[in-house]
């Protein structure tokens, strides 16, 4: 099993980390997470797209360009030999330096690993039930950035009441998902919440949005409330490892007759076709 660094290409046991690593001490840094599907990269341009984006709103330079990042990448999958449903993990901090919250005069630290991740069959055709929780997050959740602590409680908390998702909400506006984007059908108009700064720009979200214009749903990038998302016809989420994940139940309560939806299915079928 390899990983990539910034010094290349080297096994998964030889990669050392000093103490003073401010992804460690400060979660200062940025990551993505990259389907495989059958060994092939999904929406790898928009994720890497994202990542520099991510990279450059904290003020963080990405030691290498695009073209020789996902060129890597590349050589990753081929020295893994990766053919099956997989996942990527990539993530770039400020380096390591003595611990000081200022930026340290170091170079970056970048690894890039892979492991194998099946689809969630069963659950994206039963569907899941979903919890709600406030949205406690700082205003720039369009960054991806390593500091997870109030998703990582929401998702507990949602995993101790026996659901999969927590859904975020501030002052009863929805926002997202704890590790993904939420949408709303009411009426045949498909809601979610708009790409401003405090939510993450799904790369599954925009695939999504497309297929439903495609697939003659009018589209709304207009925020809902938790009522609207309570009285919704449908709910689902989407992410890179969850697709489109119908919500049949939040808090209890039944989404339509508790049942993944039929726009839903439509929309599942349409990913599964374009993302093959
Ligand atoms: N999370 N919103 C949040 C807060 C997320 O963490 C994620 C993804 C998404 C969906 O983004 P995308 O469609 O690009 O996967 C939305 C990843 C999968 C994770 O942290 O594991």
């Amino acid at each position: 099993d390899y990983l990539l660094t910034q010094d290349g290409i080297i096994t998964k046991e030889s990669l050392l980390y000093p103490f003073e690593e401010r992804g460690l001490q400060f979660g200062d840094g940025v990551y993505e997470v990259i389907r495989i599907y059958q060994g092939t990269f999904d929406l790898l341009e928009e994720h890497i797209d994202r990542l520099y984006r991510s990279a450059e709103a904290i003020r963080l330079e990405v030691p290498f360009a695009k073209d020789a990042l996902i060129a890597s990448l590349h050589q990753l999958s081929e020295k893994n030999d990766v053919q099956t449903d997989a996942k990527l993990y990539l993530q770039i901090t400020r380096g390591s330096a003595p611990r000081e919250h200022s930026f340290p005069d170091v170079p970056s630290n970048f690894y890039a690993y892979m492991e194998p991740s099946e689809r969630p069959v069963s659950p994206l055709q039963q569907g899941v039930r979903a919890v709600l929780a406030d949205d406690i997050r700082w205003d720039l959740c369009y960054i991806k950035s390593l500091n997870l602590l109030p998703n990582i409680l929401a998702k507990q908390t949602a995993k101790e009441k026996g659901a999969f998702e927590a859904i975020l909400h501030k002052n009863g506006t929805v926002t997202e998902g704890s590790s993904s984007n939420v949408f709303i059908i009411k009426d045949k108009i498909l809601f979610t919440h708009p790409a401003a700064e405090n939510i993450l720009h799904g790369c599954v979200r925009s695939r999504v949005l497309a297929l439903a214009l495609k697939a003659g749903l009018q589209v709304k990038e207009t925020a809902f409330t938790t009522d609207q998302l309570l009285q919704a016809d449908e709910v689902f989420i989407t992410s890179t490892t969850s697709e489109i994940m119908p919500v049949i139940e939040i808090e209890g309560s039944l989404i339509g007759n508790g049942k993944p939806g039929s726009d839903t299915r439509t929309l599942q079928l349409a990913y599964e076709k374009e993302s093959g």
